[in-house]
């Protein structure tokens, strides 16, 4: 027997094991952590679905149009909230710049969800859950109940309302990832706020500021404040494979809008624009926002809710941490029922 065809076959067998165990539920963190010169069939996309298939793909990087949160609250609020607009109808993307979120609370958000994610496996484990409702849920892939094909991520999602019933639940080690957490959540809820406002400004949807009757324009924001948010955080551990699999598959983010802190070292967040996937090129102390498929409805599809995936690469890990806000009143609708929507 010749020594490739020993490999082969012990190969394979590892993965009928893997496969029989369920292990790739414990997530990929874990499975790397034992050593892994290749992707498991598991993981690995049909040739179509991967994610060099055809030359143009990922071939350019894309400079994502860039809004300045200063400037939108200030005087230039009319022309911002123009290019507010243009970005959202053509990339339904955007990097906010000057967001007024303290770089502390972010660098503290990423630290403790990198520190939750080097914990022990057993201590991790902990809150591993296939309830998708769960308050806090340790996972793998995109959505690892269903899908056929694993993803190349691991997640943490935070549910973070009402604040006082969830926090009991969140992870206690590490010990500062609560307290990093509730302000970060805190924090991104009045810059929802603010970005809710000025895209339904942009829409025509509320009045401009200096026009508004106060309390009609407050009545349509009302609406807005309560919601449930979530926090993810997302691991893409290295991969020695990447063009074999994704770190998430081609999708769109359901809710409102998303406010995404890509990883600033490591590229990999890719969007659908012009027919083709670009990569997106973050920039330093920015939010990447995007368009999801309630807003996208609640505008009757005049702001798109585009589709992005994730590359993984080989030579180093990747985080993200995305927030999302639901709101109570458009809970249930799908694009399917679009029609049924009045018009804003
Ligand atoms: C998401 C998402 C992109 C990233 O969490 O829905 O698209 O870069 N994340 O992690
Ligand atoms: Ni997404």
């Amino acid at each position: 027997m010749s020594p490739a065809f020993v490999l082969e076959v012990q190969t394979s067998r590892e993965e009928e094991e893997l496969v029989e165990s369920h292990e790739y539920h414990d997530g990929v963190k874990h499975l790397c952590e034992r050593g892994l010169a290749k992707v498991p069939r598991k993981y690995i996309l049909p040739a179509l679905e991967r994610p060099f298939m055809s030359k143009k793909d990922g071939a350019t990087n894309l400079k994502l149009p860039v809004i300045d949160l200063a400037k939108l609250q200030g005087p230039d609020r009319v022309h911002t909230l123009k290019s507010l607009s243009k970005a959202c109808e053509e990339y339904g993307f955007f990097q906010l710049i000057n967001h007024g979120i303290a770089s502390e609370s972010v660098l503290n958000m990423f630290q403790a969800a990198r520190k939750f994610f080097e914990l022990p496996f057993e201590e991790r484990s902990k809150y591993m859950s296939k309830d998708q409702s769960a308050p806090v849920r340790y996972g793998t892939s995109f959505n690892q109940n269903k899908d056929s094909v694993f993803c190349w991520r691991d997640f943490l999602k935070l549910s973070c309302h009402p604040l006082s019933d969830v926090l009991p639940n969140w992870p206690s080690s590490p010990a500062e990832l609560r307290q990093a957490v509730v302000n970060y959540s805190k924090e991104t809820k009045s810059l929802y706020l603010m970005l809710v406002k000025a895209v339904l400004e942009s829409l025509g949807v509320v009045e401009k500021a200096e026009n508004a009757d106060e309390n009609d324009s407050c009545d349509h924001l009302k609406e807005f404040e309560d919601g449930s948010q979530l926090i993810v955080a997302n691991f893409y551990p290295s991969c020695p494979e990447p063009d074999l699999t994704l770190g998430m598959p081609p999708h769109s983010d359901y809710g409102f809008l998303t406010l995404l802190l890509p990883d600033e070292e490591v590229k990999g967040l890719q969007i659908q624009h012009e027919g083709r996937w670009v990569t997106v090129e973050p920039i330093p102390n920015s939010f990447v926002v995007n368009v999801g498929d309630h807003l996208e409805i609640f505008s009757n599809g005049r702001y798109s809710s585009v589709l992005h995936r994730v590359l993984v690469n080989p030579f180093k890990s990747r985080m993200s941490i995305a927030s999302f806000r639901e709101f109570y009143w458009i809970h249930g609708v799908s694009r399917t029922q679009e029609q049924e929507l009045p018009g804003v």
